[in-house]
This record gives structure tokens, sequence and C-alpha cells, in this order.
């Protein structure tokens, strides 16, 4: 099956080191830049199951056991960017995107 890449928005819109909330077909998304990072910009769902909020792209940016993750700003979760795997609850993992940076743009994967 072959990847179809989704302009999300500009690059320009991104900030370094924190989240953004964006919108993709109806669903929002957290968007972490972290230039640091080998991926440099991540995507997971912006609603945190546990808070039952859309709130993780306020989250603050974590780097644990050389793995990116957001911590919640509701009771503090983490969330690992790459996987949406919470480092606290085995049993609970959230949804991740592919995402790339291309000439500016913030291009997401989508099925
Ligand atoms: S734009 Fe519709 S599935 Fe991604």
């Amino acid at each position: 099956m072959t990847t179809r890449w989704t302009v999300l928005c500009e690059q320009a819109d991104l900030i370094e080191g924190a989240g953004i909330a964006a919108m993709l077909d109806g669903q929002q998304l957290a968007l972490f830049y972290v230039p640091e990072s080998e991926q440099k910009v991540f995507a997971i769902s912006n609603w945190d199951p546990i808070g039952k909020a859309n709130v993780l792209s306020r989250g603050l940016l974590a780097n644990l056991k050389d793995q990116w993750s957001v911590a919640s700003p509701l009771y503090k979760q983490h969330y690992e960017l790459l996987s949406g795997q919470c480092l606290e609850e085995e049993g609970v993992q959230i949804p991740t995107w592919s995402v790339k940076l291309e000439t500016g743009k913030v291009l997401v994967a989508c099925e």
C-alpha cells in the first residue's frame, strides 16, 4: 500500500520544543517539534484517554530513557511520541502518525 502524505501545516507554524494542535480529517492531532531528535517532528492524538480531554498538545516534552515523550497536563502520565505508549499504564496506547518535514511543509501520512 502506498503512503498518502497530506500537508497539515507550515513548518513555521511549529514551535521548537513544544506542541501545537492540528486537525486532520476531523480528528485533533498534537504536533511536536523536537529539533534535537532524529525524527524532528512527531504527530500523536491530542486526546488524553486518561484525562479524557484534548490536551496533549499543551503537555511538556520529556526525554526519558532516550525516548521523547509528552507529559499530559492533567494527570502527568507520559506518552511516547513515537509509539503512543503510556509509560505509567501498560494497557494504554494512543494513535500516532508518521510525519515529515519537506520544503517548509509538515506532511502527515494517512491511510
Ligand atoms: S486526508 Fe483523508 S485520510 Fe488523510
